[in-house]
């Protein structure tokens, strides 16, 4: 299958590791000239010269901080300038933090909106114009918990809901331009931030974190955490030349451990 990435402009949010990292070494991969950022210059600087080892594309990187609205419009201007029209637009962001309800106050709920919805709202607002010109696809990185809550983790249950009606909204309104927009949802895929709540649990529990991955691993029809790289494959065909008919769509790679159909 020609996936006819090559050439394509791809612009990958919070890429300096994990799932936006995968996915950008993916889409570099198969011929996309991709713009990596991330708050950290060290981090972006390290997975350029990684993913270089193995692009076909050209690979640039721009710091920005996703929940500042000025370093958005630089993002997007920054990767205009290095490669022409954006006509691959990955949304992905840091996870908010943990806990429940009566953990948060006003700022926390402000902050997690910031980041985890306001951020994608604000960049395809400023990518829009360029994916009218060329068509293309836009796809938003959620959780599982779109259909299934995760306990204590209220404040991304609550803001990946607000991604998923955005999805399904911009699918709608967008598809006489040719843009094609899509939902994925990560089940456990093993990048630093699971390894990272994983050893929190353990210590909690006062478990090892070895016996917090494995129970959690008893949950997953697959039998195991998922490899950012399966991840990647899944959301480089989603924003593909090779997907011209799917659209509105909520995609989980989670090893099947969600029942919900
Ligand atoms: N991995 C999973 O199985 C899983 C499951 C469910 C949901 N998710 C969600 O998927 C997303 C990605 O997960 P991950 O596992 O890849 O996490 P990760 O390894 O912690 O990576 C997060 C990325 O976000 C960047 N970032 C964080 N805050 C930022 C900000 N304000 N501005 C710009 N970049 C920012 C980080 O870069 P810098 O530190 O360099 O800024 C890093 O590149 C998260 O929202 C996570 O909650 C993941």
């Amino acid at each position: 299958m020609d996936l006819n990435l090559t050439g394509k402009v791809a612009l990958v949010l919070a890429s300096s590791s994990g799932l936006g990292k995968a996915i950008a070494k993916e889409l570099a991969k198969e011929g996309a000239n991709v713009m990596l950022t991330s708050r950290n210059e060290e981090k972006l600087a390290a997975a350029k010269k990684d993913i270089e080892k193995v692009a076909v594309g050209k690979v640039a990187y721009t710091v920005a901080d996703i929940t500042d609205a000025e370093n958005i419009k630089n993002l997007v201007e920054n990767t205009r300038s290095e490669f022409g029209p954006i006509s691959v637009l990955v949304n992905n962001a840091g996870g908010p933090p943990g806990g429940t309800f009566e953990d948060f106050d006003d700022e926390d709920w402000q902050k997690a909106f910031d980041l985890t919805l306001f951020s994608f709202i604000r960049t395809i607002r400023e990518v829009l114009p360029d994916l009218k010109k060329t068509g293309g696809h836009i796809l938003n990185n959620t959780s599982s918990s779109v259909k299934q809550p995760i306990d204590g983790l209220t404040l991304s249950n609550v803001f990946r809901m607000g991604i998923s009606g955005l999805s399904k909204s911009l699918s709608q309104e967008l598809a006489a331009d040719g843009i094609l927009v899509n939902t994925i949802g990560p089940g456990r895929i093993e990048t630093d931030r699971i390894v990272e709540l994983d050893s929190k649990k353990a210590e909690k529990q006062n478990k090892t974190q070895e016996e917090v991955t494995e129970a959690m691993e008893k949950t997953i029809p697959l039998g195991r955490y998922g490899e950012p790289e399966e991840f990647a494959k899944v959301a480089t065909f989603l924003v593909s030349g090779a997907n011209t008919y799917l659209t509105g769509q909520t995609i989980l790679v989670d090893g099947g451990m969600v029942k919900a159909y």
